[in-house]
């Protein structure tokens, strides 16, 4: 099960390049329940990605902060996972070897964690065949599934992911977000999704929130109760695309 997420008047500023205050982020403030999924939406440089870095602890906040159940963020963690769009892999290893590095760093046995990567595969999308493959040998999709399953397979209670899947081609992506929703409902850790795609965001989430320009603020904080399992096919119903419609009229109003 995920862990209770807590953002306590949280603001991020930078330094502008003429050595002034840039306000990037907040203040803000929300609670996220454990094992929801919660998706970000908001324009682009209002601050999703420095709130990402600062709950995996890769960032200070300039004011106020964040808590893991009661405990402050102030460092990266175990139980913090994290993955961007672009999946990173390392180039001289084969998939197996790419999904299996983080056990790698905590000392687990070669065989032992190259057998809990390849059984990760099937729920990965990924066929057995490509085990061995090389990063150069695979499309962006399934790149981002390897990516995928190195971060889910340290078991974090808490994901973050800052649009994964935005530079894939809508088909990709469709299927993907069906795959991580299968693993989030089996799996059920506490997921905070960046996204620019409303539709994606809607059928994912059990949560949206929209940020304003920046600093980022939440504009609104907007539930999306559909039923699950969630389909595809899900996205041509009325409620959904009456969801979409709020989702989309608080993104502009921001
Ligand atoms: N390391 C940094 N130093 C200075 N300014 C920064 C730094 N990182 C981000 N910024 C600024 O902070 C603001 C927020 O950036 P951030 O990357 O968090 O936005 P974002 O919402 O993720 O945008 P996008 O949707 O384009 O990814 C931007 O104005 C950006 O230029
Ligand atoms: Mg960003």
């Amino acid at each position: 099960m995920g862990v209770g997420l807590s953002v306590v008047d949280l603001s991020v500023g930078y330094q502008a390049p003429d050595g002034g205050d840039l306000p990037a982020l907040g203040p803000i403030s929300f609670k996220v329940v454990p094992a929801s999924f919660v998706c970000l939406l908001g324009p682009s440089g209002c601050g999703k990605s420095t709130l990402i870095r600062v709950l995996a602890g890769l960032q200070a906040a300039t004011d106020g902060g964040a808590y893991l159940d009661k405990e402050r963020i102030l460092q990266p963690s175990r139980q913090v996972g994290i993955m961007f769009q672009d999946a990173n892999l390392m180039p001289w290893r084969t998939v197996i070897e790419n999904i299996a590095l983080p056990l790698e760093l905590v000392g687990v046995e070669k065989r032992q964690r190259l057998n809990t990567a390849r059984q990760m595969l099937p729920g990965l999308g990924l066929g057995a065949e490509f085990a061995e493959a090389y990063p150069g040998e695979l499309s962006g999709g399934m790149a981002q599934r390897v990516a995928l399953g190195r971060v889910l397979i340290q078991q974090p209670q808490l994901l973050l992911l800052d649009e994964p899947f935005g530079a894939l081609d809508a088909f990709t992506r469709e299927q993907i977000s069906i795959d991580l929703m299968q693993m989030w409902s089996s799996l059920h850790q506490t997921v905070i999704m960046v996204t620019h795609n409303i539709d994606e965001a809607v059928l994912l989430a059990d949560r949206i929130l929209v940020f304003s320009r920046r600093p980022g603020q939440i504009v609104a904080d907007i539930p999306v109760n559909l039923p699950r399992p969630r389909r595809i096919e899900d996205s041509y119903g009325d409620e959904f695309g009456h969801l979409a419609g709020q989702v989309r009229a608080a993104v502009q109003s921001g």
